[in-house]
């Protein structure tokens, strides 16, 4: 399947959820909401005298992965395995001891908490277009008519040096810049450790995963999604169900707030965010390469009515010129190649024309037909 190039405009004049937020409406506008079956569930009922507890009303894994960055061996191997079990099984967990520093942490979020506390003037000035995404957003895909996500947005590149434009990151606040430099280099660092373990636990060369991204020449982007109090939290969502499109995505959550949840045997998982922890989860690029060893699992997020949100996804992803497909080694006479050969540029096109749509992408045109 094909997509045609991106439009240079949105298909409908843009409203910032925050001026709704802040205008202080008591219902939320038609085009934000959703369908009975995509509105947060209650959590599924649990018989306390159920000797089977229900798989999935637990929180992701929480890894201390510290010993990666010490010289024990054996303590690393350790991480390594329960590393590789959570992206086989969840496809997501939360890492302690990560190596990106707790002040670093916190100023990337209130730098960003404070660019979307500025007048409307200082951040129209960056908005954004469908042809590259890059800057100020409101929404993610451009069909006409589409039921909106509750939250507001900023997009921009990290890497390749090439498509990084301090021009396009915003001037104010003014540590900013520095403060995104900082965070982008040390979650590439985890990164890069994360490649490894996942390469090294599929039984290939330990810098198979960041070779197939283009060695140094991975690419990394971020995205800052602000979510405004809502008036009616029930009836719509942050950020619809997706799989992220790309390699590896760290998110640095609100500490006060949660709000991501993860499909877990059909269920709404509530991630609740462990102080100093980031979020690590599989995008689907891995999934391709690892023949769907490692999955790229759903998620979304809710909103509610007297917190507002701010998280920080960062994605560290392949080049977007070179071709992803499943690891030869791990296509087998037993286990074909479950998805053809394609692009990052050509991939993400998909859930840029569409907006978020579950799995669809992975499940549907991405994987290949046999015959
Ligand atoms: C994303 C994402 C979840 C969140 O930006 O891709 O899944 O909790 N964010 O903000
Ligand atoms: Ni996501």
């Amino acid at each position: 399947m094909t997509i045609a190039n991106l439009p240079g405009e949105w298909p409908e004049p843009i409203v910032r959820v925050q001026s709704l937020a802040d205008a202080g409406i008591s219902a939320i506008p038609e085009r934000y909401i959703k369908p009975p079956s995509d509105r947060p569930s209650p959590p599924p009922p649990q018989n306390p005298a159920s000797r089977h507890p229900i798989v999935g009303d637990d929180d992701i894994p929480l890894i201390d992965v510290g010993p990666l960055f010490a010289g024990d061996a054996a303590a690393a191997a350790a991480v390594a395995a329960q590393v590789t079990e959570a992206c086989r099984k969840w496809g997501f967990f939360q890492a302690v001891r990560h190596g990106v520093e707790p002040e670093v942490m916190d100023s990337a979020r209130e730098v960003w908490r404070e660019f979307f506390h500025q007048p409307a003037a200082a951040k129209e000035a960056y908005s954004n277009s469908p042809a590259d995404y890059v800057g100020y957003g409101s929404r993610l895909g451009v069909e006409k008519g589409a039921v909106l996500d509750w939250n507001d947005y900023f997009f921009l590149h990290c890497l390749p040096s090439g498509w990084k434009d301090h021009s396009k990151w915003p001037a104010t606040p003014t540590p900013l810049r520095d403060v995104v430099e900082k965070y982008s280099e040390q979650v590439n660092k985890f990164c890069g450790k994360l490649m490894k373990i996942l390469s090294t636990n599929l039984g290939l060369e330990e810098g198979f995963l960041q070779d197939a991204f283009g060695g140094e020449n991975f690419a990394a982007c971020l995205r800052v999604n602000f979510y405004p109090k809502c008036p009616q939290p029930d009836l719509t969502l942050g950020l619809s169900s997706h799989s992220d499109p790309g390699g590896l995505t760290v998110l640095l959550p609100d500490p006060d707030v949660s709000g991501l949840q993860v499909r877990q045997n059909g269920n709404w998982v509530t991630v609740k965010p462990v102080t100093g922890a980031l979020i690590v989860n599989i995008g689907d690029q891995i999934q391709v390469l690892s023949n769907a060893v490692y999955k790229s699992v759903e998620h979304r997020a809710i909103v509610n009515s007297n917190q507002e949100r701010v998280s920080l996804a960062y994605f560290y992803n392949p080049r977007g010129d070179l071709l992803i497909q499943p690891a030869q080694k791990l296509v087998t006479p037993e286990k074909p190649a479950l998805y053809a050969p394609m692009t990052f540029d050509q991939y993400r096109l998909y859930i840029r024309t569409k907006g978020p749509k579950g799995k669809e992408q992975l499940e549907g045109f991405g994987k290949k037909h046999q015959g």
